[in-house]
């Protein structure tokens, strides 16, 4: 295990921002991991994984370790289900696409998030109907300060939209080493009602899909609407979907009819925040090398050069167009690195 002085972290973070690591290292091992954390002579230490879901305002002054722990294992397995435990430094796409080559069911929907598994926990990541959580066992994470492993069950894990324990209480404590999930061998439970699945399947005129189907349909919905990080810098959904209480919906409904929205409980809807964006004329606006998408209002992009302060004043300023015009507030999804 090396510590390099200085290094960009462009190649490490999909917005593709151009900041600087202080000191830098990858691990490969949990061992590693342990060690390298009780480095004192590196007081500040900043964990990195796939670098997807973050915006660097600034160079890191600490330690950058990026977890690259590998591999994958049956835990358990019995005619109709598989328990895999998966290392926290697996890509996730290629994880995704590994259980679907091996028809194992239930994160099919989430192809092509880029990411790690060991950080998908931490967002509980979904797209089109489907959420880590509904295949979620357990998860182990070490805990930096005591360097112990813990297992959370889901319950622990407390997972809600874009959210999790490691967001809030247990935030910046723990380090995710490895993920068990719980997956069908056969009669896989399909999820194709939501989005644009249904009318991407008849498209391929397949009345009875498999879950190699609906990964496909998957990729190839999300690669017309979200730009590939290898090509043009992003952080997917950059906002979180609003969700309000009954009396603020009642009121956005009646100005606003014709807006989509999700009902959630009798008291819960949630608005498409890219809607609400591309309402206030911001989807594919461009200010200097930081950008709106221009298929979906909800990604950021970086051109280029842009800083993370470009992306992120141009993300408050979205923010307070939004509320200055429905007065309804949106949160960014993405961890802000200050
Ligand atoms: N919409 C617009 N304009 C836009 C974008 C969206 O009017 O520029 C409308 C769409 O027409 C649609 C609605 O908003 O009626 C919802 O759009 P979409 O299905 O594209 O999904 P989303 O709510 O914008 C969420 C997730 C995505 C996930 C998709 C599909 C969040 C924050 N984002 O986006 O997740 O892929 O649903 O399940 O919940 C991510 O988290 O990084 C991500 C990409």
């Amino acid at each position: 295990m090396e510590i390099t002085p200085n290094i960009s972290l462009q190649k490490y973070n999909t917005f593709g921002i151009k900041a600087k690591a202080k000191f830098f290292c990858e691990v490969t091992t949990i061992a590693q991991l342990k060690q390298v954390l009780s480095l004192d002579q590196y007081p500040r230490k900043f964990i990195l994984s796939g670098g997807s879901n973050m915006l660097l305002i600034d160079d890191i002054d600490a330690l950058v370790i990026r977890i690259n722990i590998k591999g994958k294992e049956i835990v358990k397995e019995d005619n109709n289900t598989i328990w895999l435990q998966v290392m926290a430094g697996e890509n996730w796409h290629n994880f995704v696409l590994w259980c679907v080559n091996n028809d194992y069911g239930g994160i099919e929907n989430m192809s092509l998030i880029p990411g790690n598994v060991g950080t998908a926990p931490i967002q509980n990541i979904g797209a089109y109907g489907v959420e880590l959580k509904d295949s979620f066992v357990s998860c182990n994470a070490l805990h930096k300060k005591t360097k112990e492993i813990h297992t959370f069950n889901k319950e622990e894990c407390k997972f809600g939209y874009r959210d999790s324990f490691f967001k809030n209480e247990g935030k910046d404590e723990y380090i995710i080493t490895s993920v068990i999930l719980k997956l069908s061998k056969k009669d896989h439970n399909l999820h194709i009602s939501y989005g644009a699945i249904a009318s991407e399947l008849a498209s391929y005129k397949i009345s009875k899909p498999t879950i190699k189907d609906i990964s496909n349909a998957v990729i190839s919905i999300r690669k017309s609407k979200l730009p590939d990080p290898a090509e043009l810098g992003n952080s997917g959904s950059f906002f979180k979907n609003p969700v309000v209480n009954k009396l603020i919906f009642d009121k956005f409904i009646k100005n606003n009819p014709e807006a989509p929205f999700y009902k959630l409980t009798e008291t819960e809807y949630k608005i498409p925040a890219g809607w609400l964006i591309e309402q206030c004329g911001y989807k594919g606006k461009r200010y200097g090398d930081a950008g709106v998408h221009k298929n979906q209002a909800l990604v950021l992009v970086n051109y280029g050069n842009a800083t993370g302060q470009e992306i992120l004043h141009l993300s408050q300023q979205i923010q307070t167009s939004v509320f200055d015009t429905f007065g309804i507030e949106i949160q960014a999804e993405v961890n802000i690195i200050k």
